[in-house]
Parts: structure tokens; C-alpha cells; sequence
């Protein structure tokens, strides 16, 4: 049987690395061979486009060359980790996949990009693979910032590029993520992240679970 492709969306400090290494421990437990890897910078290669992607002015570049550089990053990751390890009977789960893109680059820019345009991106990098579940952890934008920015406050790289961006866009952000969800609702799952860490893992573990009849 197919070993499953699981990603984890929401906005920032929703708590999605957080949940991962959680996930993660649970899986161990359970004897599941599972690898966790993230987007941007799956990748040795991509980690080096995230820096360019996460760090610095927010309008450092325009909406097509950002969009450009995280499918370049996402065909890196597909090729060389995800695909790999799924063909190996892996689990795989990501902390943002192509939804991100969506999400970001579509809903929360405003639609400076046509959803057009990232379906052809999507068909000429990912072509019809898709996540077999997505889970979306779901939290008001003062709520995740807040948590990020005291995050942020501990690190020497300061990947705040997104953080820093006004608020009203991580309120747009958050409504892509509902609307994708509303549109695929057999693939997305949407979860209240504004609860506490433990709760949040239990009702991860739950829906895992029954998906996939652990
Ligand atoms: N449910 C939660 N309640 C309170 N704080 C949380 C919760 N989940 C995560 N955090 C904290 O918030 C910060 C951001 O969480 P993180 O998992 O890094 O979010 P993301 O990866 O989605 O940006 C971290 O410092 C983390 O410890
Ligand atoms: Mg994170």
C-alpha cells in the first residue's frame, strides 16, 4: 500500500512545526518509517533559495520571481526527498506544500498572480501529485504573529520577511486557507489552532488515525 504524503498549512506561528515534531514522536512510537521535511529548504539546494525567500525586505522582488523561486524550491523537493522516500515506503510530511503558494502568493498578495498562472506552474512542476491529506491549523493572525515574533526574538536568523508584512495580509491569508479548504474538502482538513499544544496534537493523531486505520 501506498505510504501517505501529509502537509501541514496555516499561517504563521499557527504552531505547524511545533505539531510536526509532535507528530513525529507519535509516528516513532507507532513503528511508522516516516521522514519530516519542510518548504522552502527541504533540500541542501533549496535551503539556499529559502534563505533568499525568508529573509530580508518584504518587495525585494516581484510576485512572478518570488513564485518562480518556491516551485524551483518545491521541484527540488519532490525529486529529490519526497518522491524518494515515498518510493521507499516512507510517510512524508511537510510543513507547507503548494497550498502555501496559494495561499501567499494568491489570496494573501491580493491576486497579483492569476490562479492560472500557479496552475501552470503547479502542472509544469508537480504535475498531478497532491498531498493525500492536508491539515490546516487555523488561528487568528494577532494570535500566530504574536507567538512568531517572540519566536523570532530567540533566533540569530531572523526569518521574519512574511511576519513583517501588515496585518490585513495575514487576514487574507487566512481566508485562502479556509477557501481552499471549502474547495477540496476531502483533501483538507481545518483545525482551531488557538488551543493549547497538547489538544491540538490529540485531534491530529484523531484524524490521522481514521484516515489512514491506524
Ligand atoms: N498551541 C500553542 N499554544 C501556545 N504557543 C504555541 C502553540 N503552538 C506553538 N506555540 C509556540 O508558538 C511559536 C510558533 O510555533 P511554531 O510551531 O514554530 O509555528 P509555525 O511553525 O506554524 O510558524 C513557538 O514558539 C511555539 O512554541
Ligand atoms: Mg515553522
Amino acid at each position: 500500500m501506498k505510504t501517505p504524503f501529509i502537509t501541514f498549512e496555516g499561517g504563521e506561528g499557527s504552531g505547524k512545526s511545533t505539531q510536526i515534531n509532535l507528530l513525529g514522536d507519535y509516528l516513532q512510537q507507532k513503528g511508522i518509517d516516516f521522514i519530516t521535511t519542510k518548504e522552502p529548504g527541504g533540500t541542501p539546494l533549496g535551503a539556499e533559495i529559502r534563505h533568499l525567500l525568508v529573509e530580508g525586505e518584504e518587495d525585494k522582488m516581484d510576485a512572478y520571481t518570488e513564485a518562480l523561486l518556491f516551485f524551483a524550491d518545491r521541484r527540488l523537493h519532490l525529486t529529490q526527498k519526497i518522491w524518494p522516500a515515498l518510493e521507499n515506503g516512507k510517510w512524508v510530511i511537510s510543513d507547507r506544500f503548494a497550498d502555501s503558494t496559494v495561499a501567499y502568493q494568491y489570496y494573501a498578495y491580493n491576486k497579483r498572480l492569476s490562479m492560472h498562472d500557479i496552475d501552470m506552474l503547479y502542472q509544469f512542476s508537480v504535475g498531478d501529485f497532491k498531498p493525500d491529506l492536508t491539515l490546516i491549523l487555523d488561528i487568528d493572525p494577532a494570535v500566530g504573529l504574536d507567538r512568531s515574533f517572540k519566536k523570532a526574538e530567540t533566533m540569530t536568523v531572523k526569518e521574519t520577511r512574511n511576519e513583517n508584512r501588515v496585518l490585513i495580509f495575514h487576514h487574507n491569508l487566512r481566508q485562502g486557507y479556509l477557501e481552499i479548504a471549502r474547495q477540496e474538502p476531502e483533501r483538507c482538513v481545518v483545525l482551531n489552532a488557538d488551543t493549547d499544544i497538547e489538544t491540538l496534537h490529540h485531534n491530529i493523531v484523531r484524524i490521522i488515525e481514521q484516515k489512514f486505520g491506524i
